[in-house]
C-alpha cells in the first residue's frame, strides 16, 4: 500500500511541504467544529501523532463521519503543510476507513492506568506509553548488539531447552511431552520414554553453553530468553525474561567489571541519542529527572565495595531492615537499595560474596570463604547484573559441585572445559527488562514486555 511513514514526514518535513502525501494509521483522538474536523493519527513509526485537517465543505459527510472514530484505521491523502502548533499537518483531500472500530474498544480515554492496561496486553501497545516502551526496547536491543559487535564479540545462540540448571537453584520449568496419565515408580523411569529420554527444562541462563563457545571463540555473548519458575511476586521478577550474557576468556574479575561498566554507559548513550522523544516523555510523565540521572550515570564512575565492607556499612546505617544483616546472609532488595540509593547514590558493584550463597561455577577466593563474584546494583531497582570470574580449576570446580549435590554426569561436558585447555575467564548476565526499567523509569517489569509471564498469569 503506497504511503509515507509519519516519522519520515516529521523528520524530513521540508522536503514534503505543499506536496500530496498519503498516510495510514489509527485514530488516537478527534475533535469536531462547525466547519473543520481534526484527527490525531498515529502509525507507530513516531511517538508524535500527525494532525489531519478536514474542511467539511471539501469532503462528503458520508466519507468523513466513519473516520471520526477512536481506534479506527485510516488511509488519508492530502497536502502536507507547515503548522505553528504541530510542526506539520495534512489538509485532507481523500479519506478511507481501512478498519472500523466499534464503541466497545477499551482505549477510548486519553489516559488509562497501567493496572488497567495490564488486563489488555493485546491492545496496550496502541497507547503512547507502550509505544515509547517498545521503541526504547528496540533501541536498547540494537545498542547491545552494536556494543559487542564493535568490540569483536561473537553472538552465539545457546539452547533454550537444556538438561542442566545453570544457577542450581532448581527454578527450571520442565519440558515434557508426557500426558498427565503416567504412573511411574522412579523419576528416571518417568523420563525414559519422554521426548528426550531424560529430564529436560527451559534454560535459566545460557552461561554454561556460552562458556564452551568462549573457549573456542575467545569473546562471545548471548542475548536470548531465559526462564525462571520463581514464585517471587515482585515488580522486578517475571518468569520469562531476556538476558544478555557475555563470556570473555583471559579475563579476571576486575577486567569484567571494567567491561560491564563501559557496556552499561555505552548502551545508555546510544539509547539517549536514538530515542530523544521517548526519553523526554518518560522524564515528564514517569520519572522526573530521568535524563539528568542518565547523564550523570554515563559521566560518573560506578562505586565498588566488597560484600564484607557492605555488611559493615549496612550494620552501621542505623536503618531498621526487615531482614537483619549478618555476614553470610544474602543481600535483600532493601539492603541493595540502601547501598545504591542512600550510601553510594549511584550504581555500585558489590564484590566477593560468601561462596555459600552463590552459584557453583564462581572462582573460589584464597580466603576459602568468598568467591570472585559481583552484582551491579542501581538506584530504584537493585541488582541488574550478576557477574563472576569462573572457577577455572577442574578439581576446585568439581568439589564445589559435589558440595552442592549436583549430578556430575549432567555437567560432564562443562567439566571438560576445565580439563582441556582451561583458562581464566569471566562473564556476566544483564537482565534486559531490568535495564529497560532503569533507562525508562518504568516501575513495574510487567510494563516492559509485550506479554509478561508471571506466576498464575499466562
Ligand atoms: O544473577 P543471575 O541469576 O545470573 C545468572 O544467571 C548468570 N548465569 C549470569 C552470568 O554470569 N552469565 O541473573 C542475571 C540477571 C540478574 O542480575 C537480573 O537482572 C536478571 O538476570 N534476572 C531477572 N530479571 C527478571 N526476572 C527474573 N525472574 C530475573 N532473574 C534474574
Ligand atoms: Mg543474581
Amino acid at each position: 500500500m503506497k504511503h509515507t511513514d509519519i516519522k519520515v514526514l516529521f523528520e524530513s518535513g521540508k522536503d514534503y511541504v505543499q506536496t500530496d502525501v498519503t498516510v495510514c494509521g489509527w485514530v488516537r483522538t478527534w475533535r469536531d467544529s462547525k466547519s473543520i474536523s481534526f484527527i490525531e493519527l498515529n502509525d507507530g513509526t513516531s511517538l508524535n501523532n500527525l494532525q489531519l485537517i478536514i474542511e467539511k465543505d471539501k469532503l462528503a459527510e458520508s466519507e468523513v463521519k466513519p473516520a471520526l472514530v477512536v481506534g479506527c484505521a485510516l488511509k488519508a491523502e492530502g497536502t502536507f503543510i507547515p503548522s505553528d502548533r504541530n510542526g506539520f499537518e495534512i489538509s485532507v483531500k481523500n479519506i478511507q476507513v481501512l478498519g472500523g472500530c466499534p464503541s466497545d474498544y477499551p482505549l477510548q480515554k486519553k489516559h488509562h492506568t497501567l493496572e488497567f492496561l495490564r488486563t489488555i496486553p493485546h491492545l496496550r501497545p496502541r497507547t503512547k506509553f507502550f509505544e515509547a516502551v517498545f521503541a526504547v526496547r528496540n533501541a536498547l536491543s540494537f545498542a547491545i548488539h552494536r556494543y559487542f559487535n564493535k568490540n569483536g564479540y561473537k553472538y552465539v545462540h545457546t539452547p533454550i531447552i537444556t538438561g542442566s540448571d545453570c544457577e542450581g537453584a532448581g527454578e527450571m520449568f520442565r519440558v515434557t511431552t508426557h500426558g498427565w496419565k503416567t504412573d511411574c515408580k522412579t523419576e528416571s523411569e518417568y523420563y525414559a520414554d519422554d521426548f528426550f529420554g531424560v529430564k529436560a527444562g527451559l534454560t535459566v541462563s545460557g552461561q554454561l553453553e556460552g562458556e564452551c563457545a568462549a573457549m573456542a571463540l575467545g569473546k562471545i555473548y548471548t542475548f536470548g530468553p531465559t526462564f525462571r519458575a520463581e514464585h517471587s511476586n515482585t515488580t522486578r521478577h517475571v518468569a520469562e525474561f531476556w538476558q544478555i550474557e557475555p563470556e570473555v576468556c583471559f579475563c579476571d574479575l576486575d577486567d569484567i567489571i571494567g567491561i560491564a561498566e563501559d557496556f552499561i554507559k555505552s548502551i545508555i548513550k546510544d539509547v539517549m541519542s536514538a530515542c530523544p522523544d521517548e526519553l523526554a516523555y518518560f522524564d515528564e510523565r514517569i520519572e522526573k529527572g530521568l535524563l539528568e540521572k542518565l547523564n550523570f550515570v554515563v559521566a560518573s564512575e560506578f562505586g565498588k565495595i566488597t560484600y564484607t565492607e557492605a555488611v559493615k556499612v549496612l550494620k552501621k546505617s542505623g536503618k531498621e531492615f526487615k531482614y537483619p544483616v549478618e555476614w553470610g546472609c544474602d543481600l535483600q532488595t532493601e539492603h541493595e537499595r540502601y547501598l545504591t540509593e542512600e550510601y553510594f547514590k549511584k550504581p555500585v558493584f558489590v564484590t566477593d560474596y560468601p561462596a555459600d550463597i552463590k552459584a557453583f561455577y564462581m572462582k573460589q577466593n584464597s580466603d576459602n570463604k568468598t568467591v570472585a563474584a559481583t552484582d551491579l546494583l542501581v538506584p530504584g531497582i537493585g541488582e541488574i547484573i550478576g557477574c563472576s570470574e569462573r572457577e577455572a580449576d577442574f578439581e576446585k570446580l568439581k568439589s564445589a559441585m559435589v558440595k552442592r549435590n549436583l549430578p556430575l554426569e549432567a555437567y560432564s561436558e562443562y567439566l571438560d572445559t576445565r580439563k582441556y585447555g582451561s583458562v581464566p575467564h569471566s562473564g556476566f548476565g544483564l537482565g534486559f527488562e531490568r535495564m529497560l526499567m532503569y533507562i525508562t523509569g518504568v516501575q513495574n517489569i510487567r510494563d516492559t514486555l509485550l506479554y509478561p509471564r508471571t506466576v498464575g498469569n499466562l
